[in-house]
């Protein structure tokens, strides 16, 4: 008696639910599409990763202007590297015989403006005592391998001398015939 009770309250139910209309909602209201040619310029800019990569990558990098005997040639260096390491990749005529461990004078260069030579980070005794045996020292001399990019340095012109004293990584100079 009880269960036959369940059964029929059971279908009746099942009756009841398969009346009501079944409603599925579209996909299109779950992920609503948006046209591309819809968007106006700042919105596809706002949803392009391609320009806003590129935008961030110039922003970590600084520019440095050689000037020599044959012209200007600037380069893009990323902040925090040495930038004898990045005038190498970049093809400039710049010697570092001794690749940074301040054993040589090769790497020198002159900062064209006193203004941006004093923003760099004072010159260490070591590289002063190097500096002192570069070709045409000036007041403005520094040892290239010594200086790191940080983003103050941006728009720094640099003069390549047009000689560097030629000697030996351990020290030795070559005597005058
Ligand atoms: Fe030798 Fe800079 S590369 S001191």
């Amino acid at each position: 008696m009880f269960i036959s009770k369940l059964w029929r309250l059971g279908a009746q139910a099942s009756k009841g639910l398969s009346k009501a209309p079944l409603t599925i909602p579209s996909r299109r209201s779950f992920f609503p599409i948006v046209q591309n040619d819809s968007l106006d310029a700042s919105s596809r800019k706002l949803f392009s990763t391609t320009n806003s990569q590129e935008e961030n990558e110039d922003k970590q990098k600084i520019s440095v202007t050689f000037f020599d005997k044959d012209g200007e040639q600037e380069i893009k260096v990323l902040i925090g590297m040495s930038m004898l390491e990045a005038t190498h990749e970049n093809d400039i005529e710049l010697k570092g015989a001794c690749e940074g461990s301040l054993a040589c004078s090769t790497c020198h260069v002159i900062v064209m403006d006193v203004e941006q030579y004093n923003k760099l980070e004072d010159p260490t005794d070591e590289e002063n005592d190097m500096l002192d045996l570069a070709f045409g020292l000036t007041e403005t001399s520094r040892l290239w391998c010594q200086v790191i990019a940080k983003p103050e340095l941006d728009g720094l012109r640099l003069a390549l001398p047009a000689a560097t004293r030629n000697f030996a990584v351990d020290g030795y100079k070559p005597k005058p015939h």
